[in-house]
């Protein structure tokens, strides 16, 4: 069985995380997020992997190579130019002979995939879309289905009028290879717009695969953060090799007598906690992050070598490598710092504020 990952996108909702490193390789709980994915498949016996690629390439094929390191073979097909979701798979239709899957390559979800392998296989479809509830259908695909699973209408980020339920495609499909005919070569296209209405008009057998296990797009510094709480909260019944729950300290890290960590918290390797200082969970340091006397962070998510001075407070905020907050700044929810940021000491961050990499902020700035 073959998958195909979309992985071309350019992230920009997820920026400044996203300027200098494409979303695939962010990292969920200091490991990149494609690396879950490929651990995902290979659990389901998914183990030939193409990954079609468009926005910086280089760092996710020097990362994972030719996959051997994850058990899996994966193929790398770089576009020229951004193809589409359905024009990227057409462009690696040579690697395709049998039934595949396609993945969006920004979801972390539970899903069943041997389940609705056998549901495609039942139904005999050509297509299968996963289905997912969602509080929002306006910002995903909102797809119709009859009782019988048949997909009737795929609205592609509709308006709240044009919202008839709740499930939405969840961004896994299953594709018989004879679609592939359908979509035009060389062409940006899209399954949503384009080959998923298509063939619904036609009458093909496209159907939906309802599941309402742990699902999420992170898309957004609010999805990827939520995605990071979820896990360490265990809401994903995705197991992490003991770090849901507890508190996991990797080696070399100083964390003096006097500070306070919390439960759900994950510290990598080599980090300084100084006196006094408090870090609750749900929260992650990358490796070599230094947090400094008195200094609070709650629900945040720090990227390798982050360096938080004293008295800082950070609340359910993201920030990047190599970043220095200097001391008694504080920063508030949904704040995002790029890498290589250095914010002046006492500055004060409002909620959402986000840094662009290597931005240096003045001592004492406020901005709300
Ligand atoms: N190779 C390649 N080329 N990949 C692409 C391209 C392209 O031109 N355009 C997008 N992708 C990849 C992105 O990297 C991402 O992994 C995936 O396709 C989906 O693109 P997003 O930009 O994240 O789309 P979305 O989140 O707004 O909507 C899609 O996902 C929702 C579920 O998360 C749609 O498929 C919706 O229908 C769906 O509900
Ligand atoms: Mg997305």
């Amino acid at each position: 069985m073959k998958a195909v990952i979309l992985v071309g996108g350019e992230g920009t909702r997820l920026r400044p995380l996203t300027c200098n490193m494409p979303k695939p390789v962010v990292p969920i709980v200091n490991r990149p997020f494609l690396e879950h994915t490929i651990d995902y498949l290979r659990q389901h016996h998914i183990e030939d992997i193409i990954l079609a690629l468009c926005y910086l390439p280089g760092p996710i094929q020097s990362y994972f190579g030719d996959g051997s390191g994850w058990g899996v073979r994966l193929t790398y097909v770089v576009e020229s130019s951004p193809l589409g979701t359905a024009g990227a798979v057409k462009n690696v239709a040579s690697h395709l002979e049998d039934t595949f899957f396609v993945l969006n390559g920004d979801v972390f979800a539970d899903l069943d995939l041997t389940a609705m392998l056998a549901y495609h296989r039942g139904e005999k479809a050509k297509v299968s879309i996963a289905l997912t509830p969602v509080d929002d259908p306006t910002i995903y695909g909102v797809v119709e289905t009859a009782t019988s699973g048949r997909v009737q209408r795929f609205v592609e980020k509709p308006s709240w009028d044009e919202v008839t339920t709740n499930m939405i495609n969840a961004g896994t499909y299953i594709l018989e290879p004879e679609v592939l005919e359908y979509i035009p070569a060389r062409t940006h296209y899209m399954f949503e717009h384009g080959l998923f209405p298509l063939l619904v008009g036609r009458g093909e057998p496209v159907y939906g695969y309802p599941s309402d296990s742990y699902w999420i797009d992170i898309g957004t510094p609010e999805k990827y953060l939520e995605l990071h709480h979820d896990l360490l909260s265990g809401r994903s019944a995705r197991s992490l090799a003991g770090q849901t729950g507890g508190t996991a300290t990797e080696e070399g890290c100083h964390i003096h007598p006097t500070a306070q960590v919390g439960r759900e918290v994950i510290i990598g390797r080599n980090c300084t906690i100084a006196r006094g200082a408090q870090v609750t969970g749900p929260s992650v340091l990358g490796q070599g992050c230094r947090i400094g006397e008195g200094a609070v962070l709650e629900g945040a998510v720090l990227w390798h070598n982050a360096s938080l001075g004293a008295g800082v407070r950070a609340r359910n905020c993201i920030i990047a490598a190599n970043t220095e907050v200097g001391d008694h700044c504080s920063l508030m929810d949904n704040c995002v710092l790029g890498d290589n940021v250095v914010i002046g000491e006492g500055s004060q961050l409002g909620r959402g504020i986000r840094v662009w990499p290597g931005e240096r902020l003045e001592p004492g700035t406020i901005s709300r």
